[in-house]
């Protein structure tokens, strides 16, 4: 070899990025044979709230039939998934609502103002039965939400009689005669929503004090006893959690932390499907912040807590954008890209790598709100890129989380990098292996090369979902543009199993 042709392979071999390339892929152990916590299936849990479409068209129409009544396509879609909980009625919405509005012949009920989103008239038609039939049908458990901003206490234990109580009491028998003789047995009880702002914009002690005062007073009924969840921080409102944590601590059963991954600025939140490369990687670098967040909230818990018998609850999260143009600004109606569903991919991931603290978290909203599942016009319906990641993901749904150590490579970005790839993985109870990966990269595959240790494999079998362009959507005249397909990256050779995946992916491999 001539000196110039080494000095030129030279140049070459420098240029090349250190990890990532088909000559050094990513390093991935899976210990199999190990593993202590269970990946709580109330992870996977989602959020319906009296807000825009959420529950209007989303959940209940009048499409069809004239009439109100809760719509088959959603309840089917999210029934596909194994929606495991409906958190309700709000939000923000939950501290203007009272429960005795909504009970009772529906052409009597009393209208409001829902003052807090777009000032529309609300009718009351969805109320108590109506979510109560609506998560029997999808075989989900309901997450009620009580009024602690406008309520009071005894409306709030008067709700909870009214759940859960079997009769021989004024509340009860009203149930009874409003057509429900059996107790709903309702349990995941919120004593109010983000108390620090649209709750009451209180200081955590004056809410710690609140929360102890209503929480004392949603006892148990019978076998019912309340799982009591109060309003957890904004992001990083460590002393919300301490305080909680400290002074509350012997009523409380959950905290619910809140966090949204913004790209711009709260006035300025960016366009849900015009961004750029910047928008995506900023999505990808604020989205991972939520594992910072949890780890922080859960070390202070810890201390109060060391056996971790409360849980850290993330009842919002999601992608917020800004509006799609011309709809209703109060309504919040975003469409949902491939970027929506890498960052669902990443969070799901890091909610299951904390599994022995964050038992729930809710979507923000299921239908035609932020990060949606589905979206619906008129008696249309499409499933989001979101959707899509929520259908890979629930194998992992009360699966035990195998310990993994991963090598996850960078994703560079004019002079910024963030891992370029985050997984997960879980052991079901028949024994079969399931592994998450998410690429972010927007333009590199990588080469995962991982280790099955503590468990013989013979076969590997994977579903991917990507797209084309970074803000690939479905519409509603072309609802299959992001969808899975079946993935044939993955070989496995003994124990080692290599993974060849592509840019801007997420992927489900089984192994059996
Ligand atoms: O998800 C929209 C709103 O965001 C919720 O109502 C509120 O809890 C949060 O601030």
């Amino acid at each position: 070899m001539t000196l110039r042709r080494i000095a030129a392979t030279l140049v070459l071999l420098l240029a090349l990025p250190v990890a990532g390339t088909a000559q050094e892929p990513l390093r991935l152990v899976v210990n199999a044979d190990l593993g202590e916590h269970t990946i709580n299936r109330h992870i996977y849990g989602h959020f319906g709230e009296h807000l825009g479409r959420n529950i209007y068209d989303g959940f209940w129409t009048k499409a069809g039939t004239g009439d109100w009544h809760l719509r088959d396509d959603v309840i089917e879609a999210l029934r596909r998934v194994q929606i495991p909980n409906l958190r309700w009625p709000g939000g923000c919405f939950a501290d203007y609502y009272h429960w005795e509005d909504g009970v009772g012949p529906r052409e009597e009920r009393p209208t409001m103002v829902n003052a807090l989103w777009g000032g529309v008239t609300e009718d009351n038609s969805f109320g108590t039965h109506e979510f109560m039939e609506l998560v029997e049908r999808l075989g989900a458990d309901p997450v009620v939400v009580g009024n602690v901003g406008s309520g009071t206490v005894k409306e709030m234990a008067d709700w909870w009689e009214y759940l859960n109580h079997p009769g021989g009491s004024t509340l009860a028998d009203r149930r009874v005669g409003n057509g429900h003789p059996e107790p709903f047995n309702v349990r995941f009880w919120g004593v109010g929503n983000e108390s620090w702002g649209c709750g009451g914009a209180m200081t955590a002690e004056h809410y710690a004090d609140v929360y102890k005062r209503f929480a004392e007073f949603v006892r148990p009924i019978g076998d019912v006893r309340p799982f009591r969840i109060a309003t957890g921080p904004s992001e990083d409102m460590y002393d919300w959690t301490e305080t909680m944590m400290r002074d509350a601590g012997r009523l409380l059963d959950g905290i619910d932390l809140h966090y949204y991954t913004v790209v711009g600025t709260w006035e300025n939140k960016g366009s849900a499907t015009d961004f750029t490369e910047r928008e995506w990687f900023i999505a990808m670098q604020k989205a991972r912040r939520m594992d910072e967040l949890i780890t922080r909230h859960a070390i202070i818990m810890d201390r109060y807590d060391p056996d971790r018998r409360k849980w850290l609850i993330v009842g919002e999260w999601g992608m917020w954008h800004d509006v799609e143009p011309g709809t209703n600004p109060g309504f919040l109606y975003q469409q949902n890209t491939l970027r929506d569903a890498m960052v669902a991919g990443l969070h799901l991931n890091i909610f299951n790598s904390h599994a022995a603290r964050v038992r729930m978290a809710n979507l923000a909203q299921t239908v035609n709100v932020l990060q949606a599942m589905v979206l619906t016009e008129g008696d249309r319906m499409i499933l989001t890129p979101t959707y899509h990641v929520f259908d890979l993901y629930k194998v992992h749904q009360d699966a035990t989380l195998l310990p993994i150590s991963l090598d996850a490579g960078e994703y560079a970005f004019e002079g910024e990098t963030i891992p370029a790839v985050s997984a997960s993985a879980s052991r079901d109870a028949e024994g079969g292996i399931h592994i998450t990966l998410v690429n972010v990269d927007p333009g590199r595959a990588h080469s995962v090369q991982a280790e099955i240790r503590g468990q013989a494999v013979s076969s590997v079998s994977g579903r991917m979902l990507t797209a084309d362009a970074l803000n690939a959507h479905n519409t509603f005249d072309r609802p299959d543009v992001v969808q899975p397909a079946d993935f044939d990256g993955a070989q496995m050779s003994g124990s080692m199993l290599t993974i060849d995946l592509p840019s801007k992916s997420v992927v489900v491999l089984e192994l059996r």
